[in-house]
């Protein structure tokens, strides 16, 4: 199963609950590129993880994997392709969850496993705001994209204390996202929050950003460091992703497509 990266195109904070989660007004996609997960039948639940980002993933009850088999009622043996990025902004653990939920039910408890695991269930563009529990499906144009990582862990917590202002405008009302030079121009009109408290965090998403400087649009995703930008085409985004590549070799840099 495909568990593809998700990207906030937008990441407004509108405010705070008193328990401390903040209120969001997100546009968020999917790509592509993501992880993928196998599942076999099996006595006991067991994960196995393989891929360039398989170092450090957990095979137990940390992995939101495994507690998503636990709220599906299921043992499979899964076994855990990890293409993305991890602490990356871009939804990589709670897609994987999402994806076991799809696969076995339980998709009603999603919100237990994460802010983002509910969004990540279905895999369409959708506008998120509640704390990530309010979706609403958008019918938006594909994007040619180029996601940029400088090698940083950003842990979601520290972005959400560094964070000055809580209390920021939405979204408003969604114009119509398919004609793709209006949404451009619609897109780049809006923001993520994050991106300044991130920045305190890691600087190094100020380099990300500067990287993708040759796009239509270039911002940070969720909490970082995970930027993107969009491209007219595939071949620009491909050419753009080469080019970063090339001058900062220690970075994950992939071109892809939005679903
Ligand atoms: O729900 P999740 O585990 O993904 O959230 C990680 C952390 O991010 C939370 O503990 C909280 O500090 C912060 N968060 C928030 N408001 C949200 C989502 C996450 O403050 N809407």
């Amino acid at each position: 199963m495909h568990a593809p990266a998700k990207i906030n195109l937008t990441l407004h904070v509108t405010g705070q609950r008193v328990d401390g989660y903040h209120l969001l007004d997100s546009l968020v996609v999917f790509t592509e590129i993501g992880d993928t997960l196998t599942f076999q039948d099996a006595d006991a639940l067991s994960i196995d993880v393989t891929g360039p980002f398989a170092a450090g993933v957990p095979v137990d009850a940390r992995n939101l994997v495994w507690r998503a088999a636990d709220i599906a009622g299921v043992t499979p043996h899964i076994h855990l392709h990890k293409a993305l990025p991890h602490g990356a902004g871009i939804g990589g653990g709670s897609s994987d969850a999402a994806a076991v939920l799809r696969r076995f039910g339980g998709s009603e408890r999603a919100a237990e496993l994460g802010a983002d695991v509910p969004v990540c269930l279905s895999s369409t563009p959708q506008r998120m705001q509640g704390i990530g529990d309010v979706l609403c499906a958008v019918t938006l144009c594909q994007f040619d994209l180029v996601l940029v990582n400088p090698g940083a862990h950003v842990p979601t917590p520290a972005v959400f204390s560094a964070l000055a202002n809580k209390s920021n405008p939405g979204m408003g009302v969604l114009p119509d996202l398919t004609d793709r030079a209006a949404a451009l121009r619609w897109l780049a009109a809006q923001r993520n929050d994050l991106e300044s408290a991130a920045q305190t965090v890691a600087p190094q998403i100020g380099a990300a950003l500067k990287a993708l400087s040759g796009a239509q649009l270039a911002r940070m995703s969720g909490s970082g460091a995970t930027c993107f930008g969009i491209y007219n085409d595939a071949e620009s985004a491909q050419a753009a992703a080469r080019d970063i590549a090339g001058k900062y070799p220690d970075w994950w840099v992939m071109p892809t497509r939005t679903l």
